[in-house]
């Protein structure tokens, strides 16, 4: 069974972290930071201990002594979304003063897969310049950008087109779009 670290952080669309805590087979621990809570209030009503039944565990994102500062304990991907450009930013320059970060940086430091759904409009060009620095360190930079050509027909399909393309890009099995499937036929 894969192992997940999913992180949500304070950028808008917090739907998407939603439905890909929902979604994500495998074992999962979720690390949310104060501003990705008041997010997921602002926006849907949600509290963190309503993804609670979804993760095997939540952890604070001030918990520093929480097992996966440590590279000690590996996981198959560690997966923030959304991501904010403050945390785009904090990883891109080595900081790790939360767990969010601290997580990111062992990742980087064991090789381990990162995927960084960021989530900002317009981008800066220091946003632009960390999104390249940590691409070219293998992190995945995957934009928060639904996509359209499946023809979603409410905002359930819209989100769940863009969890499809992160799932197919995790390897889990049948997480393919339609338009994917179709496409081999
Ligand atoms: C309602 C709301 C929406 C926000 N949307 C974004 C966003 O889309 N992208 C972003 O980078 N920051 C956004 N922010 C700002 C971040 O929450 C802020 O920079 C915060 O310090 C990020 O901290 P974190 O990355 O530790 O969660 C938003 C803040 C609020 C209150």
């Amino acid at each position: 069974m894969a192992r997940y670290l999913i992180g949500m952080t304070g950028a808008s669309g917090a739907i998407h972290g939603v439905d890909f805590v929902k979604r994500c087979p495998g074992e999962k621990f979720l690390v949310m930071s104060d501003w990705a809570r008041q997010v997921l209030l602002t926006e849907h009503g949600l509290k963190s201990s309503d993804l609670e039944p979804h993760v095997k565990k939540v952890f604070r994102d001030d918990d520093l002594a929480a097992p996966f500062s440590s590279g000690s304990n590996r996981y198959d991907a560690f997966v923030i979304v959304p991501c904010s450009v403050s945390t785009l930013g904090k990883i891109a320059a080595g900081i790790s003063d939360t767990l969010i970060t601290r997580a990111a940086a062992v990742a980087l430091k064991e090789r381990m897969r990162l995927v960084l759904c960021v989530r900002e409009t317009p981008l800066s060009s220091i946003a632009l310049e960390n999104c390249l620095k940590l691409s070219r360190e293998g992190v995945v930079i995957m934009p928060l950008s639904p996509p359209w050509y499946g023809n979603p027909k409410d905002l359930d399909q819209l989100v769940g087109g863009f969890t499809d393309k992160l799932l197919a890009l995790l390897g889990e099995a049948g997480a393919g779009s339609a338009w994917r499937e179709g496409e081999l036929e």
